[in-house]
C-alpha cells in the first residue's frame, strides 16, 4: 500500500489462494491497512493479488517478504524464502530489481537468494540487481510506518544500490544506504536482538527487586531520569510476535555457522522464555493456598497491545505453566475472539486472581477491579489503583 500511494502499480503474489481471494474482494488481512485503502487501490487498478508467479515477468521491482519462521529445532527455516526466489527466477526480466525485505541472517541474499534466481532465470534476463532492505514495521504503531521509518538498503553491487535506493525514495522520506546486503541484514539482527536483550534484561531486574519488595517501575522511572546512556524497556510476560522471539535465534544460529556463540543473546532468550513461569508463581502467591485448583483469569492473550496477533504469544506458556500447577485457567481478549480451540470468556468468569498480560484496548479492568478480584498487573498501567498488585 505504500508503494501504492507512491504511484506504482503494484502486484501481491502469493501462493495462499484464499488469502490472494480474500485480498481481491476488498478485505484486509493486516489490521494496520483499512478495508476502504485497499478497496480504493483495487478500485484504481493500482493493486491486486494473484497466485500466479507468470505476472513477474511484468515487474520492474520484486520485494521478497515471505516468513521466515524457525523449524523444530528453533533454527532458522528458509525454506520459504528458498521456494519464493525458486518461484520468481523463471520470470525475472533483464534489468529487474530483486529486493528481500524478509529478516534473515547475514549473507542470504548473496548465497541463497542470487544463486537460485542466477540458476534459473531466463536466458535472456542478462541482468539482474539484488538488494537487501529489511522490513522495519511495527503492527498497531500508529506513529511510525512504512513512509516515515527510515529504510536500511544494501546492494549487491553499486547499480544495485542506487535502483534499490530509487525504488525506496519513492515510498518513503529517509533512505540509509549500507555498504553490502550483509550490513542490512547483520542490522536488523541487531535493532530486534537489542530489544530482546534489554527486555531480558528488565526482566531479570523485575525478579531481583521483586525480592526485596523494590518496586521496579519506580527503579526503571528513577534511571530514565538521566538524560543520556540509559533507555527504559518495562518488564512482561515474555516477548511474542514473530521477530522479536524468532531474528535473534538466526543471529545466534549465524553465529554458531561461523564456530561462535552469542551467548549473551542465548542468556537472554532463556531469561524471556523462564518469565511464563514466573509470572504464574507471582499470580498463584496471591491467591489463597487453602485453594487447591485456584481459577485463574488471563487478561489479554495476543502478543501486544493493540492486535489479534497471537504468534509465540508468552500467554501460551504462562496458561500452560498455571495449569501444570492445578489452575484451572480462562482468558479475555476482545481482539482474539479464538484460540488454541478456546474461546474468549467474558468478564463473569468467576476467578480468585486475574493477570493482566498486555493492555489491550478494550478489556474493562475498572470492572473487575470493583468486584474486588486480585489482579497481577504485567503491564504497569494500573498503579494509580491500591489494590492492584505490580509485577
Ligand atoms: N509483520 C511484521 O511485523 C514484520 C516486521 C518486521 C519484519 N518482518 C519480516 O517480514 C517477513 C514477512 O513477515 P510477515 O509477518 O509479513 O509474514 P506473513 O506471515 O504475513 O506472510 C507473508 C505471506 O507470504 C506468503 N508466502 C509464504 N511463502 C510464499 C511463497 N513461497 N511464495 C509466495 N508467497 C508466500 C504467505 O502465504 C503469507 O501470505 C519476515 O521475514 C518477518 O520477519 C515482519
Amino acid at each position: 500500500m505504500a508503494a501504492v500511494d507512491a504511484g506504482w502499480a503494484v502486484i501481491g503474489v502469493d501462493n495462499l489462494e484464499a488469502k490472494v481471494a480474500q485480498i481481491n474482494s476488498g478485505s484486509s488481512p493486516v489490521e494496520d491497512i483499512a478495508d476502504e485503502q485497499l478497496q480504493a487501490a483495487i478500485a484504481r487498478g493500482s493493486y491486486k493479488a494473484t497466485t500466479d508467479f507468470s505476472i513477474i515477468a511484468h515487474a520492474e521491482v520484486i520485494t521478497i517478504c515471505v516468513p521466515t519462521p524457525l523449524d523444530d529445532k528453533r533454527e532458522p527455516d528458509i525454506a520459504l524464502l528458498r521456494s519464493a526466489a525458486t518461484g520468481i527466477a523463471p520470470f525475472v526480466s533483464n534489468e529487474t530489481l530483486v529486493i528481500s525485505e524478509s529478516t534473515s541472517y547475514p549473507g542470504t541474499m548473496r548465497n541463497v537468494i542470487i544463486p537460485i534466481i542466477e540458476s534459473h532465470k531466463p536466458k535472456d534476463s542478462v541482468t539482474i540487481y539484488y538488494a537487501s532492505a529489511p522490513e522495519r514495521i511495527d503492527p498497531g504503531n500508529k506513529l511510525w510506518n512504512q513512509k516515515n521509518t527510515p529504510r536500511l538498503v544494501g546492494g549487491i553491487n553499486d547499480a544495485s544500490r542506487v535502483k534499490a535506493l530509487a525504488f525506496y525514495e519513492s515510498i518513503c522520506d529517509s533512505v540509509v544506504t549500507v555498504s553490502t546486503p550483509e550490513v542490512a541484514e547483520a542490522a536488523k539482527l541487531l535493532e530486534n536482538s537489542f530489544r530482546l536483550v534489554n527486555i531480558a534484561l528488565v526482566n531479570e531486574f523485575t525478579q531481583l527487586c521483586s525480592a526485596s519488595e523494590i518496586n521496579v517501575h519506580e527503579v526503571i522511572d528513577a534511571a530514565s531520569s538521566k538524560p543520556y546512556g540509559f533507555m527504559p524497556f518495562r518488564p512482561g510476560v515474555g516477548v511474542g510476535g514473530h521477530c522479536i522471539p524468532v531474528d535473534p535465534l538466526y543471529l545466534t544460529w549465524w553465529a554458531r555457522q561461523n564456530g561462535r556463540t552469542a551467548a549473551f543473546v542465548e542468556s537472554a532468550d532463556s531469561i524471556n522464555h523462564e518469565m511464563p513461569k514466573y509470572v504464574a508463581q507471582r499470580a498463584l502467591d496471591m491467591v489463597d493456598p487453602k485453594i487447591s485448583n485456584p481459577k485463574v483469569l488471563i487478561l489479554g492473550v495476543a502478543y501486544k497491545p493493540g492486535v489479534g496477533d497471537v504468534r509465540e504469544t508468552p500467554a501460551s506458556k504462562l496458561r500452560d505453566q498455571l495449569k501444570a500447577q492445578g489452575a484451572d485457567v480462562a482468558w479475555h481478549d476482545p481482539l482474539v475472539p479464538e484460540w488454541e480451540g478456546s474461546n474468549s470468556v467474558d468478564l463473569e468468569w468467576e476467578c480468585n486472581v486475574a493477570i493482566l498480560a498486555i493492555k489491550q484496548p478494550g478489556i474493562d479492568v475498572e470492572k473487575l477491579i470493583a468486584k474486588g478480584i486480585q489482579i497481577l498487573d504485567c503491564t504497569n498501567s494500573l498503579k494509580s489503583h491500591g489494590g492492584v498488585t505490580s509485577l
